[in-house]
């Protein structure tokens, strides 16, 4: 037996449990993982604090990375002592998307990494990058493969296209350290003038105060000369498709990705229709998008932004943590 977090049917910070899971020797096809790290998204903090709990008790958790401790029958991808990364969604291997909801989401439908160990079929990890700790290679299952996939799977960014990022959350600060990469141009907003110096620091060409300047997106325009932003990654939701609509060039591409301000509001379709804007649902990736995102790291050294790390137990307090808006990146969990 093994120590599990796990959280009450229906969600509740005071329903976050210890608990103990066994994880069987793996059969055909499975990996037995030593999970080692998780880090916290917003997905997770909806169920584990009831906005959208789970309908039966469940581990959460969708991000996971350790070592490969055991191998089943017919596994060739893995052998023992692999570090590895979860997947966010088990059942999409590759190809256009295979899914419509959680019901198969770790940590949501089905049980997540709050675990110390876990078996499950191979094709649920992936390698992690190279050289990367286990607590940096777990941020990358959700927040690392949606801004990815937002940038260089739905769009193709290149060098000289300016993106524009929205908060200093884990998906945003992902997107901006990908396009840098990727060699565009990025603009970066956040409600803290202390957030934005951090910002410039990871490489953001230009900040803006979304909290200060209301109509952000307009000034992102502006500072395109007019021409208007590339890609926009919008996490904001209701309180900021208007401005990203605003901020994106014709023809451009709003990554439709957060609902941090809720999950309805009304849109200015006409703008929308005459600049031909591409609005893009993502739902994080496949388990292909995952391989290519880490090929990508390997070869060029990124590491992830790490705010704080938790450990296991204190599962509740990193929520609170995220709750407070105080991160700057990603939060993690360590066990
Ligand atoms: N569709 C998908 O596949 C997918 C995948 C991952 C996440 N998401 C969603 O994306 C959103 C962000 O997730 P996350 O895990 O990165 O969250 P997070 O780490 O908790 O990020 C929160 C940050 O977002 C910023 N923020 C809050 N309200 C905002 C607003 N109205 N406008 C602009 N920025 C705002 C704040 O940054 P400042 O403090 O700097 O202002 C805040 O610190 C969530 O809604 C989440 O559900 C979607």
């Amino acid at each position: 037996m093994s120590k599990a977090m796990i959280v009450d049917a229906g969600g509740g910070f005071e329903k976050v449990n210890l608990g103990q899971r066994e994880a069987h020797a793996p059969g055909p096809g499975e990996i037995k993982v030593r999970l080692h790290a998780s880090s916290l998204n917003y997905h997770d903090y909806v169920v584990v604090s009831g906005v959208w709990g789970p309908a039966e008790p469940r581990i959460p958790m969708a991000d996971g990375a350790g070592e490969v401790v055991a191998v089943g029958q017919g596994v060739s991808e893995f052998s023992t002592g692999d570090a590895v990364v979860s997947t966010f969604f088990p059942t999409w291997l590759d190809g256009v998307p295979q899914v419509d909801s959680f019901a198969t989401v770790p940590g949501d439908g089905v049980d997540g990494y709050a675990r110390e160990e876990v078996t499950a079929p191979a094709t649920s990890f992936t390698h992690a990058p190279k050289g990367w700790s286990h607590t940096e290679a777990a941020t990358l299952t959700t927040a690392g493969l949606t801004a990815w996939r937002a940038l260089f799977s739905d769009d193709h960014v290149k060098p000289g296209d300016t993106v524009l990022v929205q908060g200093t959350g884990g998906v945003s600060v992902f997107a901006l350290q990908f396009a840098k990469i990727a060699g565009a141009t990025v603009i970066a907003t956040s409600s803290s003038d202390e957030k934005l110096e951090r910002l410039t620091a990871l490489g953001a060409d230009q900040v803006i105060n979304y909290r200060t300047d209301p109509t952000w997106g307009e000034t992102a325009r502006a500072l395109t000369g007019g021409r208007g932003v590339d890609h926009v990654v919008d996490v904001g939701g209701p309180a900021t498709l208007d401005q990203s609509m605003a901020a994106v060039r014709v023809a451009g591409h709003v990554s439709l990705i957060g609902i941090l301000s809720g999950v309805e509001g009304s849109l200015q379709l006409i703008p929308a229709l005459v600049r031909q804007i591409r609005l893009q649902g993502v739902l994080v990736g496949s388990r292909a998008h995952q391989i290519e995102m880490i090929r990508a790291i390997d070869r060029n050294g990124m590491r992830p932004v790490i705010d704080k790390v938790f450990p296991l137990e204190e599962i509740v307090a990193a929520f609170r943590h995220q709750e407070s808006n105080r991160h700057f990146g990603k939060i993690c969990l360590e066990f």
